[in-house]
């Protein structure tokens, strides 16, 4: 498996998703503003990644400090790793739930502390792979066999713990013994797509066909894809779905041309405050990530640009989102809400874990 970031002696080492595929890189950070930095910098990036990212700095910055205004420090830590990007929920239910940990087990001591709070982080990670592992069998089902599926963006081993959530679905179905293969869109300006996620799957023998994004109406028409499988940022109590900025426009595509867009996201992606797709907060990046391209200009120099990283897929788009509690459908409301009851009752935030989900992570 690819192991995008593991907690080590030396610090918390991830693969470098900026040099993928040239180079299969490991960066160590050894501090937590190094994580926090790591994260900005999108060498860790993907919801999942990101969240597990942040926990590991957490616990990389308790680890670090020392008894005398270890509470202000704390402090920092949160809101320097919380500072890092807007969009992906996931960042904030792991700075939360290392939060509620940090109060938990204050009083036991600072070496006690340190050591629960690393263990916390790397049960996080563990929980992540066994989490993408559930989506990827129940979505396995909506994966046609001897079929192509589009993705967009990089919804897989590298944007999680392990796995995928979106590619989890896609590697679930092949080890059903379905034939699988994929279209991935580029994913301008990043290159996700292109660099990640073509990369990901020649890594595990899924036959891959790169596409640029503004092809994806053309094949969605051609009725050689037989359904859509993306991640997800974000996902509001009404099921509008904040993903990579281009997945509106394949989501809009699929209905015209009647293919089944769907969504693979953890629990931990719902973001029930929020009544709507409209209250999700958008990350603006550099206009230098859509004026150049490795370092090369491709617009004139002074180029107006807006680079928002994301958009958002109004629910009516949605076919179904795939979580690792079930699937949710129509009226995601009430459907959202069950899957988050039911993660309380089985997952519990790795507290109250009394499920099958406890017994994957077990395993690991
Ligand atoms: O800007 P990125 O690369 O962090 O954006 C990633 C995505 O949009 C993914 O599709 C999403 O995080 C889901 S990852 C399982």
């Amino acid at each position: 498996m690819i192991e995008t970031i593991q907690w080590t002696d030396a610090g918390v080492v991830m693969i470098d998703q900026t040099r993928l595929p040239r180079e299969e890189r490991y960066v160590t950070c050894s501090t937590y503003e190094e994580v926090a930095e790591a994260i900005r910098t999108m060498v860790i990036r993907g919801a999942p990644a990101i969240g597990v990212a942040a926990a590991m700095g957490v616990a990389l910055g308790v680890l670090r400090a020392g008894e005398e205004g270890l509470d202000a420090e704390f402090e920092r830590i949160c809101a320097t790793l919380a500072g890092t990007r807007p969009t992906a929920v996931n960042l904030f239910w792991a700075i939360d739930r290392m939060k509620r940990r940090f109060a938990e087990w204050r009083g036991l001591g600072l070496e006690a502390l340190k050591r629960k709070m690393v263990e916390e982080a790397k049960q996080v990670r563990l929980e992540d792979i066994a989490i993408n592992e559930a989506i990827g069998r129940h979505g396995a089902a909506f994966i046609p066999d001897g079929g192509a599926v589009l993705t967009h963006c990089n919804a897989g081993a590298l944007a999680t713990a392990g796995y995928g959530t979106a590619l989890g679905v896609i590697r679930a179905a092949v080890e059903a013994g379905k034939q699988v293969s994929v279209f991935a869109d580029e994913t301008r300006p990043f290159l996700q797509g292109a660099r990640l996620t073509v990369w990901e799957l020649q890594h595990d023998g899924i036959p891959a066909t790169l596409i640029t994004d503004n092809m994806a109406g053309h094949f969605l028409k051609s009725g050689r894809i037989g359904c859509v499988v993306v991640g997800a940022d974000r996902i509001a109590a009404n099921g509008d779905v904040a993903n990579k900025i281009g997945t509106y426009s394949v989501a809009v595509l699929a209905k015209e041309n009647a293919v089944p867009f769907y969504v693979a996201a953890p629990v931990s992606t719902l973001d029930l405050t929020l009544a709507s797709g409209d209250e999700i907060p958008i990350e603006q990046r550099a206009a230098g990530e859509v004026t150049h391209v490795f370092g090369v200009p491709v617009a004139p120099e002074g180029t107006q640009v807006e680079n928002p990283a994301f958009d958002v897929t109004p629910a009516r788009y949605v076919t179904a989102i795939v979580t690792e509690q079930g699937v949710a459908r129509a009226p995601y409301e009430e459907s959202l809400r069950g899957m988050v009851e039911s993660s309380l009752t089985t997952s519990g935030d790795g507290r109250k874990m009394g499920s099958s989900l406890r017994k994957e992570v077990v395993q690991f």
